[in-house]
C-alpha cells in the first residue's frame, strides 16, 4: 500500500474566494491536540529528518509548494505538496523529509498529540533498527 495517503477537503468557495474547514471527527482521523505551521522557510533549507513513535499528523500545504519524502523503512516515496485542498496523512513510524520549499510556502500541520521530544526518532539508523524490531 502506498505511503502517500491523501485526504480530500471540500472547498467552501464562492465568488469571494475559497475556504476550507477542518473539524475533529470528520476527515481528520484522530483527535486534534495540536496545530502548528511552518513558514518563511529559507531557500535551500531542508526540514524534518525524523519519525515519530506514536504521533500521527495531517500536513497541508496551504500556500506555495515543497517536496515531501516519506519512508517507512521498507519503501520510500516522494510527493509534491502544492494543494491547499488536500491533506497528507502521515502515520506513526514514518520517516519524513521536506525539501525544495518555495519562498511563499506555508505548511500547516494537524497533530494527534502535544509536542513531546521523546516521541521523535531523529537518527535514521535508529529508525531502521526500530522498524526491524517491530
Ligand atoms: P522540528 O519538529 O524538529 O522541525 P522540523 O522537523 O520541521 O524540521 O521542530 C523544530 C523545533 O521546534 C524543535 O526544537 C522543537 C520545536 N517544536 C516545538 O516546540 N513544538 C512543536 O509543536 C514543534 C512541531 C516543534
Amino acid at each position: 500500500m502506498s505511503l502517500v495517503k491523501w485526504i480530500d477537503f471540500q472547498i467552501l468557495g464562492d465568488e469571494r474566494g475559497s475556504l476550507v474547514a477542518l473539524e475533529q471527527g470528520r476527515l481528520v482521523p484522530f483527535d486534534i491536540k495540536r496545530i502548528y505551521y511552518i513558514y518563511h522557510t529559507g531557500v535551500g533549507v531542508n526540514r524534518g529528518f525524523h519519525a515519530h513513535r506514536n504521533l500521527k499528523q495531517v500536513a497541508i500545504c496551504v500556500a506555495g509548494k515543497f517536496r515531501m519524502i516519506l519512508d517507512d523503512g521498507v519503501s520510500r516515496e516522494e510527493v509534491w505538496m502544492d494543494c491547499p485542498t488536500k491533506g497528507l496523512l502521515i502515520e506513526s513510524m514514518v520517516w519524513r523529509e521536506m525539501h525544495d520549499f518555495s519562498e511563499n510556502c506555508v505548511l500547516l500541520v494537524i497533530a494527534s498529540e502535544h509536542y513531546d521530544e521523546t516521541d521523535y526518532i531523529r537518527d535514521y539508523k535508529e529508525f531502521m533498527r526500530q522498524v526491524k524490531n517491530a
